[in-house]
């Protein structure tokens, strides 16, 4: 990384530290728009601002990826209104901030499966990744219906048909070959993991990728996570002793 390209960083940082990966459940929006006696969409609507100033961040203090959680499996489950205000608000935001990111040199992917989503929405994902997909400032990374377990089981499946046709011997399989069967091919693992909101668990979120990230959970709600939060949570990494099992 050429350190003399970051702008902006904040001086509490150490610039030879940066994670080269932060990645974001956003949790809380409900809670934060029942804080204000605002129905739980308003959240939702004010969360996006907060994901549109950390991308921002990363752009301007040289973080390569940032990947954030939008939209479980589970999700689904959560009443139609909701999940319909959801699915709409995606699009729309795709839709009205995508010439701003491109200029910007945000290059956009999704993690999850697409073929549930809204065809509009599927739509307007093709075009936000056909449109960035040079671009080389920031990866943005949205998982959108992502679970965990559902790509784990799509790259065995994928892996076990390819074995099967006799295209892949099985004792060739390793963690590295692996890693190409999950949406998060050609992406490092996260070094840190941010959990708004206050919940201590995973929520189904990139289970394999997390095996070593450094993980921050702070009791805000996902909207009141400020730029200011976000160099704390870098900080609190860069303090960090990371030994990957070693001593
Ligand atoms: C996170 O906020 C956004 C999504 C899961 C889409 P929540 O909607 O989960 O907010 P809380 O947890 O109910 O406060
Ligand atoms: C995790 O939040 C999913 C997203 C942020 C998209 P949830 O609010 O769905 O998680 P749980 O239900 O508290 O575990
Ligand atoms: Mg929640």
């Amino acid at each position: 990384m050429n350190t003399q390209l970051i702008t902006k960083l904040p001086t509490i940082l150490d610039p030879t530290k940066m994670p080269q990966h932060v990645a974001a459940i956003m949790d809380g929006n409900g809670r934060w728009a029942k804080q204000q006696g605002l129905p739980r969409i308003a959240g939702h609507q004010q969360g996006a601002n907060t994901v549109k100033s950390l991308l921002r961040c990363c752009k301007d203090w040289g973080i390569a990826n940032f990947t954030v959680y939008a939209f479980s499996t589970e999700n689904w489950g959560r009443p139609a209104v909701e999940v319909d205000f959801l699915m709409r608000l995606f699009e729309g935001l795709l839709d009205s901030e995508l010439d701003q990111m491109h200029a910007e040199g945000v290059r956009i992917r999704f993690l999850g499966d697409r073929s549930q989503v809204p065809l509009g929405l599927q739509r307007m994902m093709d075009k936000s990744i056909d449109k960035t997909q040079y671009n080389q400032a920031v990866t943005f990374n949205i998982a959108i219906n992502y679970g965990s377990r559902k790509e784990i089981l799509q790259a065995c499946k994928s892996i076990a048909e390819l074995v099967k046709a006799g295209e892949l011997d099985v004792n060739l399989l390793d963690e590295s070959m692996f890693d190409r069967y999950l949406d998060t091919h050609e992406l490092p693992d996260p070094d840190l993991l941010i959990r708004t909101s206050g919940e201590q668990r995973l929520s189904n979120f990139l289970l394999w990728q997390l095996a070593y990230t450094e993980i921050y959970i702070t009791k805000t709600h996902w909207p009141d996570f400020s730029n200011d939060e976000f160099t704390l949570a870098i900080a609190d990494f860069q303090q960090r002793n990371r030994r990957f099992g070693k001593v």
